[in-house]
């Protein structure tokens, strides 16, 4: 089983390519760009690296992210993630990035793009991964610089297919920001958002509602509200899942409590990420085999949720059905 799972053709849909950046390359980019850290080992790392919650996180991942400087640093980050892909199977890949992170920091809009999509370009042309790039409105900075941030994306349309929403979740609902997704849909950006990770059922309806997103990411709260959970079902609203995320940021307590498999069974259409590989001890493969080893996740399910990831993604219809036939063979293969 864990053999089928890591061979398996899969899509990952909710990335946050920051979260990728692992404390080797972090110190390496440190030390290149002379940046101070506050922690010099690897022990000091894992130690940080024990969150309480969603803003526990947040705090570190941003101070993390000032190693990031030039091109070539956001170019070499997302490389390694590319490797880890090809590794995985990983045969598609949506990535959220976070400009405001950068630009706050003084750091060119168009450095961080350039220097992500070259090594996604490369990830195309050498290995056959194909991937969309994602912009996400920091939820805690506001509306009014996530609308400049908009703007300044319009520069690079041709690179990035959608906004999205991240950050402190809880105190920020997705109505404040509905000028700004009108203005992203009306210049042709798809939309998804952060919803119901930490924050309550309401905030996954307002992002349906008020920001027309085509899937939510996390959403796992939806299973406290009966109503909201049929229509998740019957309007097919993908969920991009992250298990191991969700237990380290104490969204669950332990792997066994988490509901993936439950929301599965009840017919929604979920999918399983990483979120941020770097900092919540591993990529997709990792998660796969922790709901296979906690939660009992059995062949059929793993096939479903891998399908579910394709069905969900930003590809082309005619893209898609290659990559849902590309598994049905590979699960053909492995009777
Ligand atoms: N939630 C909100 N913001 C984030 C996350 C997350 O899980 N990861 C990176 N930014
Ligand atoms: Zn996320």
């Amino acid at each position: 089983m864990i053999e089928f799972l890591k061979q398996m053709p899969k899509a990952e849909l909710h990335l946050h390519i920051e979260g990728s950046l692992e404390p080797e390359l972090m110190f390496r980019l440190a030390k290149r760009n002379h940046i101070p850290l506050p922690f010099d080992s690897e022990e000091q790392i894992r130690e940080a690296y024990r969150f309480s919650d969603l803003q526990s996180f947040l705090n570190i991942y941003y101070q993390s992210a000032c190693v990031l400087q030039t091109e070539e640093d956001f170019y070499d980050m997302t490389r390694a993630y590319i490797e880890h892909c090809r590794l995985q199977n990983i045969i598609h890949t949506e990535i959220f990035f976070d400009p405001q992170t950068h630009m706050d920091r003084g750091i060119d809009f168009g450095t961080v793009v350039r220097g992500i999509h070259q090594a996604l370009d490369e990830g195309r042309h050498k290995y056959n991964i194909s991937s969309h790039l994602i912009l996400c409105f920091l939820r805690h900075l506001g509306p009014g610089l996530a609308m400049k941030t908009l703007d300044q994306a319009l520069t690079y349309k041709d690179k990035i297919i959608g906004v999205g929403l991240d950050s402190s979740e809880l105190g920020f609902p997705p109505d404040q920001f509905k000028e700004v997704f009108k203005k992203a849909m009306d210049n042709g950006f798809l939309t998804v958002a952060h919803a119901g990770e930490e924050g309550p059922p309401e905030y996954i309806r307002q992002a349906l509602d008020v920001l027309k997103v085509k899937r939510i990411d996390h959403g796992v709260r939806c299973i406290e509200d009966p109503k909201l959970m049929h229509r998740l079902v019957e309007e097919e609203i993908p969920l991009t899942v992250c298990p191991l995320s969700n237990v380290k940021l104490k969204v669950f307590h332990q792997m066994r409590d988490h509901n993936i498999l439950s929301l599965l069974e009840k017919g929604l259409k979920v999918t399983v990420n990483s979120d941020d590989p770097a900092y919540f001890g591993g990529y997709l493969n990792e998660n796969l085999m922790a709901l296979h080893e906690e939660l009992g996740m059995n062949r059929d399910q793993a096939v479903r949720l891998a399908k579910n990831s394709f069905n969900a993604c930003f590809l082309e219809p005619e893209e898609k059905r290659t990559a849902v036939l590309s598994l049905e063979t590979y699960v053909k293969k492995s009777e």
